[in-house]
């Protein structure tokens, strides 16, 4: 895996999903670092401000449940950067409640965001990837797409497909030298997480004790995975969903 700062993403350019805060902004620090230039396509107006900070970035305010945001961002990065090699499919939201109160609203929400949302994503970088002569696409699923949990169908049925999305694509796009892996982050310190222990849904302790490292995972561990699949360092892996948790979906003891 590439160190800090080694320039691994020189001279690329990445668009990343929900790059405003939590994992998205960690992956976007971690490209910047690695000399990438990005453009942040998130709902959150906070995107602009993050942008610069970040220097060498461009926020574009929009959603992925509509292709003609993304367009746009993609629009947006080309004119100013020229072609996106890198693409983080990362937006994603939490849904954490008993199956049986789950409304149909709060299912399609779900999976509008982090199902229908990742494929618009990938399916517009596949577009101008393989237009271009290769690239590479991440996806953000999560351990709960690989191993399950009570109380979160939409989420773990979402991550599932997301997994399975990465695996697909890759066939589909491997001779156009597209690479598309996913990661499968645990459980990461971020507002996501912060949100769902205030509202009492998680117990930080519990979930520690749970995992084999005995701790949570940092979004920076899961950013170092981004930049290993982003880069040439990982020439030859696609189609693979790349666990960052700690142990937590390897563990099946008492
Ligand atoms: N935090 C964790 O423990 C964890 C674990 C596994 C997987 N993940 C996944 O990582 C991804 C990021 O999670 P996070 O913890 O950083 O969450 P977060 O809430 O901190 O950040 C999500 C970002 O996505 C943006 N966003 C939400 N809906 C959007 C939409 N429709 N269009 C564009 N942007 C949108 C938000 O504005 C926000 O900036 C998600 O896909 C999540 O499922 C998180």
């Amino acid at each position: 895996m590439s160190g800090p700062g080694t320039g691994a993403l020189a001279g690329r350019c990445a668009l990343i999903t929900g790059g405003a805060s939590g994992l998205g902004l960690a992956v976007a620090q971690a490209f910047r670092v690695e000399g990438a230039a990005l453009v942040l396509l998130d709902l959150d107006p906070a995107a602009e401000a993050r942008a610069q900070e970040l220097g060498n970035a461009i926020a574009v305010k929009g959603s992925v449940t509509r292709k003609a945001d993304i367009v746009r961002a993609y629009d947006a990065a080309e004119a100013r950067f020229g072609p996106v090699d890198i693409c983080v499919a990362n937006a994603g939201v939490s849904q954490n409640a008993p199956t049986l109160s789950v409304t149909e609203e709060e299912w399609q929400r779900v999976i509008d965001i982090n199902l229908t949302g990742t494929f618009l994503t990938a399916q517009e970088a596949g577009r101008r990837m393989i237009a271009q002569g290769g690239g590479s696409l991440l996806l953000m699923a999560s351990m709960y797409g690989v191993v399950a949990a009570p109380e979160r169908i939409g989420y773990c049925a979402s991550k599932a497909a997301v997994a399975m999305m990465a695996k697909a694509l890759s066939c589909e796009w491997a001779r156009d030298k597209v690479r598309v892996n996913a990661i499968a982050p645990g459980y990461v310190r971020t507002a996501l997480l912060d949100d769902l222990a205030a509202r009492g849904r998680l117990d930080l302790d519990r979930l520690k004790a749970r995992t084999p490292m005995g701790r949570l995972v940092e979004a920076d561990e899961v950013a170092r995975m981004a930049v290993f699949l982003a880069s040439d360092a990982s020439s030859a892996v696609t189609g693979q969903v790349m666990g960052v948790d700690g142990g937590w979906s390897a563990y099946g003891y008492v």
